[in-house]
């Protein structure tokens, strides 16, 4: 059996608390060996609670003087290319958070010099290894929704009256705005299940006087799939008084699905839209519409007939190692950095992603529909 892969989180904020609890449920397979972020106090707390006594303030110096064979890269979007790069020039692996980098030209530079040292790069998008997205795939594979014809994203929460005047979320600059830190966990697992998207319309406004440099508050946007399939995203920051959302809708020739949001996101355990199906379908002659003339085929029972019949997917861990996605993303980025296999969120496959959100601020921009193979 491999050692644990040796690993170096960066920035110890918000989510690196998720990415705590796989080093002590699954010791033998990773081991933190180091903490780094530019507050002192904010390093020494997380690596108190992780129960590491190497603390950097620098991660230059951390790659160079850490026993680590990787690092976990938490920080805020616009650092995320700058320490990819500087980790492949120093031999270490990256896991780093989402988005993958604040352009086009980043996410590409970031694959090439990890492919020229010759180590992993893998971007955590833990919604591709949630237990839910395991058993969505797998519905998905039966044929259980038919071919997916339409998808819709949606996300609603209030985040830019949450967050602090001045966080780097709110501004532009530092790769904020909903679009790079919400949008783009839906629109990836959505790509995940339905296939590449072929072009985007979009619109993009910032309403709220917080946001700074461009960093947007409302991003609305149509999809057209490369397998034909159409979709929608609205995303909004700035809705307060409003029900929370954030997930995604697949609509089949023989049925849909739909997530429910699971807040509080971040807590990292059971993480994961939870996904209803509606494996009930009527006939022509028990459809409350009759589908071949439009006339009422027999009385309409109440609000199952509106809904729809769904029932709940059932729990479990769906052959993943445990019900915490994120858990799993890091054993699945431990396992291709000690076997060389390609991470099924490796930078390539996530450029597509990273084209999507581009593509849509790109079309708010010109007015124009825009062919993300152009990008
Ligand atoms: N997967 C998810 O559900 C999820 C949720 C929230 C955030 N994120 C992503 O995680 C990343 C971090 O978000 P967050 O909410 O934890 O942000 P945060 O602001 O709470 O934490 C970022 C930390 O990085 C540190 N930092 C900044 N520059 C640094 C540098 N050069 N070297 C070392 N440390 C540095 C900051 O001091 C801070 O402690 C972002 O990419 C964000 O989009 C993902």
């Amino acid at each position: 059996m491999a050692a644990p892969l040796k690993i170096g989180l960066i920035g110890t904020g918000g989510i690196s608390r998720s990415h705590l609890p796989v080093f002590k449920d699954f010791p033998d397979k990773v081991k933190l060996t180091a903490v780094c972020d530019i507050f002192e106090d904010a390093a020494k707390e997380r690596a108190a609670e992780a129960g590491v006594d190497d603390i950097y303030l620098d991660y230059e110096t951390m790659l160079n003087e850490a026993d680590i064979d990787a690092v976990d890269i938490c920080t805020g979007h616009d650092t995320h290319a700058p320490i990819v790069i500087a980790a492949a020039k120093a031999g270490k692996h990256s896991l780093v958070e989402k988005p993958m980098g604040n352009d086009m030209d980043e996410c590409r530079k970031m694959i090439e010099e990890t492919d020229n040292a010759g180590v992993t790069l893998m971007i955590a998008h833990m919604l591709r290894f949630s237990p839910t997205t395991e058993a969505v795939k797998k519905l998905l594979a039966e044929g259980e929704l038919g071919t997916i014809n339409a998808a819709k994203i949606d996300i609603n929460m209030n985040a830019v009256g949450s967050l602090r005047e001045g966080h780097w979320m709110l501004d532009g600059k530092a790769g904020g705005g909903i679009g790079m830190t919400n949008t783009i966990h839906e629109t990836d697992i959505v790509r995940y299940l339905v296939g590449d998207v072929k072009s985007v319309t979009g619109v993009k406004k910032s309403i709220s006087k917080r946001l700074l440099n461009g960093a947007e508050d409302m991003l609305c946007a149509t999809l057209e799939f490369e397998n034909g399939a159409v979709g929608t995203v609205m995303c909004l920051w700035n809705s307060p008084r409003s029900p929370v959302s954030q997930g995604y809708t697949l609509y089949g020739t023989e049925g849909a699905l739909y997530s429910l949001p699971t807040l509080p996101i971040y807590r990292g355990d059971h993480f994961g839209p939870v996904v209803v199906s509606s494996p009930t379908r009527d006939t022509p002659e028990t459809a409350p519409i009759n589908r071949r003339d439009g006339s009422p085929s027999r009385e309409m029972k109440g609000l199952e007939d509106i809904m729809g019949h769904f029932k709940q997917l059932e729990g479990g861990n769906h052959g993943l190692p445990s019900d915490n996605c994120f858990s799993n993303e890091i054993l699945h980025f431990a396992e291709c950095c000690q076997t060389g296999k390609e991470p099924i969120s490796s930078g390539k496959a996530i450029l597509g992603s990273m084209k999507l959100i581009f593509g849509i601020y790109e079309a708010a921009a010109t007015g124009k529909t825009v062919q993300l193979a152009d990008l």
